[in-house]
This record gives C-alpha cells, structure tokens and sequence, in this order.
C-alpha cells in the first residue's frame, strides 16, 4: 500500500462541567462530546523519515514540525509496534484551527488510522485508543466518533444513544484561544468570584434529549464551564451568541475552550438561515452549518 487517506469529523461539547484543578495540573470532567459533520483529510504515504504538511483552513497556524499533534501520534505508534515505520503526513484542515472543536486531536486520531493501516500493524481500536489518550485529553473520542461521555479528564468514554440528527452552526473567531489558557482563566474566575468548584455531574435531562432526539430540549440544555473563562479572554463573543440566539437559535454555546460559538437549529433550514442571519450581522470570521452525530475515523 503507496499511502491511505482517513476523514475525520470535528467535535462540539454539549456538557462541559469542570470539576476542581487537579494535582497534575488537569480538572475532573464530565465532557459530552458530539461528533459534527466538519472533517479534515489526513493522507499518510510510505517514506523513509517522518514528515508533515499542513494545507487548507488556517494552515500556517499549524505547526509542520515534532510539535504538530499528528506527527506525535505516528511516532507514538511506531513506537508501540517497536519499529522504526516512517510517514509522510498530509493533512487537509477544514476544522478550525485552535477553535474548540478538536481539530488538532482530530488530525491525531486520524494519524493513528491512517498508519495503522499503512504500515500493515492490524492493532485494535484498544490499543489505538490507550495510545490516544497520552497523546492528549480528546484523541479518544477524536477516534470513537458518535456521541459519548468523558470522564476523568475526558478520556474515558462511554458511547451514548442519540435518537435523532441534530443541525448545528459554527460562527468561527478571527483568532484562536490556547486551551490551557482558557482552563487557567477558568480557575482565575472562579478564584475571583469566590467558587468552589463541584464535583462534575452527567445532565440527565440532557442524555434524556439526546435519546429522544429532542433539538428543542437539548438546546434548554446545553452547557459549558467553560465560556465564562472564554467570554473573559475573548469579550466580543457575547455579541455573537446574542445574536445567534436573537435569531431562534434552540441553544447558543462557546464549543469547548472557544472561540468557536456552536448554535443548535431547528432543521436543516434552520441552519441555513441562521447561518446567513450571523453572515449578515458581520459576527464571525466564517460560518459552517454541520449536522451530528457522525461517525469518527473512516478511510476514504
Ligand atoms: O490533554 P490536552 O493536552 O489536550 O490538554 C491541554 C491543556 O488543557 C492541559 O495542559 C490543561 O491545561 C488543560 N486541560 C485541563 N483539564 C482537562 C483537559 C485539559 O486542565 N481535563
């Protein structure tokens, strides 16, 4: 085999409740992931050493060096399977870059496939998986895909049913926020204001949404620790989630650290229109309309 290409969908949180910053630096999770339909291509070809280059969205924000997430996931592999593999990664970026909706884990996960197969390994999802969660907090679900819950700092899933297809759109920010920074700010605003953090808890009237496919009762839903900390770092994006609920939308959040905003529609006509409302109203950099779940990793 010359090389293999694996799409791979972005993600939106729609429960994210943070618990207290732990010893190692990271916070207890409850973090509902739900794959949306965003995707990035990432192509590994047979070569001797290991390389990357990045194209599309935003592509010279990603680095093309040992720092780039995708490059870390073929090495980590390698090194698993106890050999000296090399690759030639391509990755074609869709998903927004640096904008809480994993697209750097994405185009890990999607390393990990593609590679797997390339270089002949066979190895099953579980081992794909354990490496995942090394290589950062939303490479797991990054390779699960669907909709799942996270637990400790995200990396432990349990897939959940969802009865429906649910309509989203994506208003993106001229600039990305660093997501370490947005988990320090958040511990600085609840510092300041005198919270303590509690332990997190799964929403069960959000689950009970998902299972019904309920767009209206997982819009009432929706929730995210933390945007106050990314309102704090980045204060124009309350104009955009005003108007993107001004304009019907059945729930506005910051997706993950931000500064993506995520809107739930109604339809897919919905969506369409919502879409062209934040156009017009000149709030975003760009706006997607996607649709979720999705599957996670598939080779094309
Ligand atoms: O795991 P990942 O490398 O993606 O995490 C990036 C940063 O986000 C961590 O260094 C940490 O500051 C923060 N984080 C956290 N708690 C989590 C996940 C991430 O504080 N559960």
């Amino acid at each position: 085999m010359d090389s293999v290409t694996v799409r791979v969908p972005a993600k939106v949180n729609l429960q994210l409740a943070v618990g207290p910053l732990r010893e190692d630096g990271y916070h207890d999770l409850v973090n509902v992931f739900h794959a949306v339909s965003i995707f990035d291509e990432v192509t590994a070809a047979a070569e001797s050493g290991m390389s990357v280059r990045v194209e599309g969205e935003s592509a010279d924000q990603v680095p093309e060096n040992d720092d780039n997430l995708a490059i870390q996931a073929a090495v980590a592999l390698a090194r698993h399977a106890g050999r000296s593999y090399g690759v030639s990664l391509a990755i074609r970026k869709t998903i927004p870059v640096a904008g809480g909706m994993a697209g750097g884990s994405a185009d890990a996960a999607a390393a990990l496939v593609a590679c797997n197969e390339l270089w002949g390994l066979g190895l099953p999802v579980e081992d794909l998986m354990e490496i995942a969660a090394d290589l950062g907090s939303d490479v797991p679900f990054a390779l699960l895909g669907g909709t799942a819950v996270g637990t400790g700092r995200g990396e432990r899933l349990t897939p959940l049913e969802v009865g429906g297809t649910f309509h989203w759109v994506f208003a993106l920010a001229d600039e990305g926020l660093s997501t370490a920074k947005v988990y320090g700010e958040c511990d600085r605003v609840r510092e300041t204001a005198g919270e303590q953090a509690a332990p997190p808890r799964t929403s069960e009237p959000l689950l009970a949404a998902l299972r019904a496919g309920d767009a209206k009762a997982l819009g009432a839903e929706l929730t995210n620790d933390l945007q106050p900390a990314a309102l704090s770092l980045r204060g124009s994006l309350a104009r955009t989630l005003d108007t993107g609920r001004q304009h019907g939308a059945l729930g506005s959040l910051v997706s993950g650290s931000g500064p993506t905003c995520a809107f739930l529609a109604e339809s897919e006509a919905h969506a369409a229109a919502l879409a062209a409302s934040l156009r017009d109203a000149g709030v975003a950099r760009d706006v997607l309309v996607a649709h979720g779940p999705v599957p996670g990793p598939t080779v094309v």
